[in-house]
């Protein structure tokens, strides 16, 4: 089918929740991806944060002809080679100590919030007094699933399904006050984002992190830290709470985890541990064989090419780069990130929108998020002369159109 046929019939056909771009996409390699008609794409969103190694890396297509001739799915009634490796290499990256694989980000963040009641349950059991409250974060964003859309913060995400989950509290952002008033001995877990993704790329204060940590200690309760687009070497370390010195309780990771199959995981400390047992919790497909087969390859050639090492001179790279720009367009009001997780805030929503359109018109993927910020989550395998050629399309852009679109002196964000 063409694009125009496609477009008509996932019209009829599909439940109507994206608003898709008009491109149709069959092929890929490196850090470029191809639509129907050959035309290649510089991708700086890599199917967001997914494709860390870029497209078809040979590490990745070995894996799943070799994996997939070998066993595909067995189910989690049987064991198979792929878990407890996998497994290994997560707990020594995150410095956790058990693992729950899954098939999603949200799926991870459901098992995290099962486990920080559970876990709370048990406490209770054995005379701890802690309630099953959890504090989330204005701006955050945790996923689709109930659980998951419960503890995210904006409006439109839950209120046409109301009643969310109850006993969901959310703290300003970096707000250490408003964390100290809303937490007590009823708070099970505080859950956050080490830098807020879809929120704006915008990272937690060493302060407010820390303060949430002790916080959680002081009483038992769970600092749960979602890395599922932060993590993984995203911003150049394994987690990025590992920036910041600080070991949660319970990590979720997945998006980049198996180089672009579903893959996710739920990881928490022996201590935590303790509150599941054999058939509190479960999943089909999650962990599966080729799933698990391809995560070990994906660490393992990160490994093997630094690419960590290579987001964060890369990263910083680009984040320079943006900030010269900003200094001959006003429209760019702040540069921010860490490694490949990579900002830019205009000062209009406008001018985001037409950006990222103007972007794809110059066969550049990137996307908008929080209304105002260019987001860039490119595979870790790209170059600098890669970022060249997006900051010159960014700088074309801003000359012809970030004047006329943006907001007026002190006008302040809008949209
Ligand atoms: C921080 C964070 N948590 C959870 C999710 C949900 O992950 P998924 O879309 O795989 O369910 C996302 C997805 O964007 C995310 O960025």
């Amino acid at each position: 089918m063409k694009l125009e046929e496609i477009r008509a019939a996932e019209a009829r056909l599909l439940l109507s929740t994206y608003e898709r771009s008009p491109l149709l996409f069959v092929g890929g390699e490196g850090v470029y991806i191809f639509d129907e008609n050959g035309d290649r794409y510089l991708d700086l969103l890599s199917g967001i944060g997914v494709n860390a190694l870029g497209y078809g890396h040979p590490a990745i297509v070995e894996t799943i002809a070799r994996q997939s001739r070998a066993l595909i799915h067995t189910s989690n009634l049987y064991y198979h080679e792929g878990q407890a490796e996998l497994a290994m290499r997560l707990t020594e990256r995150t410095g956790l100590d058990r693992v729950f694989f899954t098939n999603s980000g949200t799926e991870a963040w459901e098992g995290a919030l099962k486990l920080a009641r559970a876990y709370a349950g048990l406490r209770r059991s054995e005379s701890a007094k802690i309630g099953t409250k959890f504090l989330a974060l204005e701006q955050s964003f945790h996923g689709r699933t109930f659980g998951s859309m419960s503890t995210t913060y904006k409006e439109k995400y839950r209120e046409p399904f109301g009643p969310v989950v109850p006993g969901v509290e959310f703290v300003r952002f970096n707000d250490v006050e408003d964390l100290r008033a809303k937490f007590s001995s009823e708070v099970c877990a505080i859950l956050v984002e080490a830098i807020q993704g879809e929120g704006g790329v915008r990272p937690l204060t060493q302060e407010f992190f820390a303060g949430a940590r002790e916080l959680a200690s002081s009483t038992g309760a769970l600092l749960i830290v979602d890395e599922i687009q932060a993590g993984m070497g995203r911003t150049g370390k394994w987690c990025a709470y590992q920036h910041f010195g600080i070991q949660p309780d319970v990590t979720t990771v997945a998006k980049p985890l198996a180089g672009g199959l579903p893959l996710g995981a739920v990881l928490c400390t022996e201590e935590v541990a303790r509150a599941m047992h054999a058939g509190m919790h479960g999943t089909t497909f999650g962990g599966g064989p080729l799933a698990c087969a391809v995560g070990i390859a994906t660490i393992d050639t990160m490994e093997k090419e630094g690419l960590l090492a290579h987001a964060t001179e890369v990263g910083n790279y680009f984040q320079d780069c943006l900030r010269a720009l900003a200094a001959r367009h006003e429209a760019i009001v702040d540069v921010r990130g860490k490694g490949l997780m990579v900002a830019a805030e205009l000062d209009s929503a406008e001018l985001a929108k037409l950006t990222v359109a103007e972007m794809l018109k110059r066969r550049i993927l990137i996307n908008c998020t929080s209304d105002t910020v260019l987001r860039f989550l490119p595979p870790y395998i790209l170059e600098r002369n890669h970022v060249d050629g997006a900051i010159g399309a960014l700088d074309e852009i801003f000359a012809e159109h970030g004047a006329a679109h943006s907001a007026p002196a002190g006008g302040g964000h809008h949209g």
